[in-house]
């Protein structure tokens, strides 16, 4: 190959700054294989999440800047993802073969937390990332039956094997319990539990694994939030004040121990009533942006009071598999930039190259 050439389309590659975070393609590692023919360039760009929200952002700049060389005839970009291992936060160890850890999170019950856990996990495993659910809500573990897994996971030479549903890998504390049977989760029970669920548990290698964590700031979830490595977590509140006001205790309580919130979704943000599309704002509208906006958090989208959620959950199905379903698309765009955010911090966290 003609390494001038090929100095020149480095070069070239140096100018293409990644617009989520901030640094060149080749500072970043993110070009390779590159191949010159005549004028003919082609290149592998490595993403850092299959869930790119700005892939084709990222193609046209590369295209800008090699067709800056007056040589260059034809550019051909072949675009993969390869998700990189993020610190974990916290006081836990990690867990080998899980890349990024992410709780989701929410100052109380009943605003969807489970609801938004499962969609945006279908919605990454959808765009090709590999993922798993780990369904830690003592209170109330309904991961299973949104994902319609039912059946008891098996344990195969000494290691739990996690059920599989729609792409995702799953293991929850209410497989560990007799349905309907009452349970008091007290501290060193959910220790053990929980030490089970992400030791035992063979999850492979896992991009994401989402974590459904018990409600509030009570003693189990201090417990828990002190037992799960995570890369940062993620807060679902619905739009009202007092809503919102448990969200702010929330979000205390991860920066207390150390974990980075990654971003707040809106839950039930609107209703369009579907006999006259008219919109009505049932939990008021907008209040988890402010509270976001207030206090300094990336704000990660809304998505609406819909019919088709609620069955979506109860069936076993969640809506975010129906391609043909906006809600998908709504999913997609808040899992999106939930990854981009992971990106990021797993970036800002990056040794820096030693100097040579
Ligand atoms: N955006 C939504 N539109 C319609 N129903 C929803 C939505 N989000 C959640 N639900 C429904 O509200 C109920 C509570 O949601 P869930 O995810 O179980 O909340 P949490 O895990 O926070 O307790 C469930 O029946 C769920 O199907
Ligand atoms: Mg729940």
């Amino acid at each position: 190959m003609d390494q001038q050439r090929l100095d020149q389309v480095m070069d070239a590659l140096r100018t293409v700054e990644d617009p989520e975070l901030h640094k060149d393609l080749v500072t970043l590692n993110m070009a390779r294989d590159i191949e010159i023919d005549g004028g003919n360039v082609s290149l592998t760009v490595v993403l850092t999440t299959p869930a790119c929200p700005l892939r084709d952002e990222i193609d046209r700049r590369v295209r800008v800047g090699l067709q800056q060389l007056d040589w260059v005839e034809s550019v051909h970009i072949n675009m993969t993802a390869e998700v990189r291992q993020g610190p974990m936060m916290g006081e836990a160890a990690p867990i080998p073969g899980i890349k990024n850890a992410v709780a989701v999170a929410s100052g109380k019950g009943g605003v969807g937390k489970t609801t938004t856990t499962v969609n945006l996990g279908v919605a990454l495993a959808r765009q090709g990332a590999s993922v798993g659910i780990l369904d830690a809500d003592v209170y109330g573990p309904n991961i299973p039956i949104m994902l319609g897994a039912d059946g008891a996971p098996m344990t195969m030479a000494g290691k739990i094997a996690p059920i599989e549903a729609h792409g995702i890998k799953l293991m929850s504390l209410g497989f560990m319990l007799e349905e309907g049977a009452p349970v008091i989760w007290r501290g060193p029970m959910i220790g053990g539990a929980i030490g089970q669920l992400l030791n035992d548990v063979d999850w492979g290698e896992l991009d994401y694994l989402l974590i459904d964590m018990p409600p509030g700031t009570g003693d189990a979830s201090l417990s828990l939030a002190q037992l799960v490595p995570v890369a940062g977590t993620l807060i679902v509140s619905t739009p009202q004040a007092v809503a919102l006001q448990d969200v702010l205790r929330s979000i205390s309580m991860w920066e207390k121990l150390g974990v980075p919130v990654l971003g707040l979704v809106e839950n039930m943000s609107y209703f369009v009533n579907p006999a006259d599309g008219s919109r009505l704002e049932i939990f008021g509208h907008g209040g988890a942006r402010e509270a976001a906006e207030k206090v300094g958090i990336e704000f990660l989208g809304e998505i609406s009071l819909d019919q088709a959620i609620r069955i979506g959950g109860d069936s076993g199905t969640p809506v975010a598999t129906d391609e043909s379903n906006p809600q998908a698309a709504a999913y997609a765009e808040i899992a999106g930039r939930m990854a981009a955010a992971i990106s990021i911090k797993n970036e800002e966290r990056a040794e820096p190259l030693p100097m040579l």
